[in-house]
C-alpha cells in the first residue's frame, strides 16, 4: 500500500465485525514496530497479545470501555525505561515513553496496510491491567490496542436489488395473471413496522420505492 495512503485512511474503529484476523497478520503487524527509531538504539518494549476473551473482558473493565470487549484480541503495548535510564538518566524516562509513541504509529499504519483495524485506547487503570496480565511495577503500560475487522455497513447495488426483485416478481400474482413487466416495491427493514391487532403476515411498510422488473428478466430464470 501506498504509505501516504495509509497516512491518510488510517483511522480509529471502535466497531468490529465478527471476522477473527489471522494471529500471522498481526504479527507481521507487530514486527514492523522493529523498524522504528530507538533513543541509543535500546528497544525497549513488548507487545503482549492477549487473545483469552476472559481476560480481554477483564481489561476492557480496566480500560471502562465496552468496544474492547468486542475485539478478537488486544494488544497490550508495554515499556520498560530501564536500559535507556540507565544510558540517558532523567531524560531516558521521556525517551522510553517517545520511542513506544513512534512504534505504535508504525503499528496503526501496518493495520491499516493489512486492511484490519484498531483504535489507540491510553484510558484506563494501569493497576488492574497489570495485575490482569502480571506485569511488573516498573514496567509502563503505553497503550491498548484492539484488534479486528471494522465492521461496515454495505447497501446493497442497484444490481443486486434488481436480481432480488426478479425473484420477488417471478413468484408474484401480477406474473401468474397477466405475464408482463411486474412494478415491486423496494423497502427496507427499518421502514416495516407491526401495529397491534395485524394478522400474522402483514406489515406496515412506511417508505418505498417503485421499480419495475421486465418480464424477459423473470422469463430467463423461470426456465
Ligand atoms: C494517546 C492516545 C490515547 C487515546 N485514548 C483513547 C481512548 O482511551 N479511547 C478511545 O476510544 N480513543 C482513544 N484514542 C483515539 C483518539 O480518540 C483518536 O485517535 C482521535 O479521536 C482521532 O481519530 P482517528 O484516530 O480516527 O484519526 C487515543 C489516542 C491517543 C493518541
Amino acid at each position: 500500500m501506498d504509505l501516504d495512503k495509509a497516512i491518510k485512511e488510517r483511522k480509529s474503529t471502535r466497531k468490529f465485525s465478527h471476522k477473527k484476523p489471522d494471529w500471522r497478520d498481526l504479527i507481521e503487524c507487530i514486527d514492523s514496530v522493529r523498524f522504528a527509531p530507538m533513543a541509543g538504539d535500546n528497544f525497549s518494549l513488548k507487545f503482549v497479545i492477549v487473545s483469552d476473551k476472559k481476560k480481554i473482558g477483564k481489561i476492557a473493565e480496566a480500560c471502562q470501555q465496552d468496544f474492547l470487549a468486542k475485539a478478537h484480541y488486544l494488544v497490550v503495548v508495554c515499556s520498560n525505561p530501564e536500559r535507556t535510564i540507565n544510558a540517558y538518566g532523567k531524560r531516558g524516562e521521556i525517551y522510553a515513553r517517545q520511542q513506544a509513541g513512534a512504534a505504535i504509529q508504525n503499528f496503526l499504519l501496518k493495520i491499516e496496510e493489512k486492511n484490519l483495524a484498531t483504535c489507540w485506547v491510553g484510558h484506563f487503570v494501569d493497576n488492574q491491567i497489570k495485575r490482569e496480565l502480571e506485569i511488573s511495577d516498573e514496567v509502563n503500560i503505553e497503550a491498548i490496542l484492539p484488534i479486528g475487522y471494522a465492521f461496515e455497513k454495505t447497501k446493497p447495488s442497484k444490481t443486486e436489488i434488481y436480481e432480488a426483485g426478479v425473484f420477488v416478481a417471478r413468484y408474484s400474482q401480477d406474473w401468474r395473471d397477466n405475464k408482463n413487466d411486474v412494478k415491486i416495491s423496494v423497502f427496507t427493514g427499518k421502514n416495516i413496522s407491526k401495529e397491534k391487532g395485524m394478522k400474522p403476515g402483514l406489515w406496515k411498510v412506511g417508505r418505498s420505492k417503485t421499480i419495475t422488473i421486465k418480464k424477459k428478466d423473470i422469463a430467463k430464470i423461470e426456465k
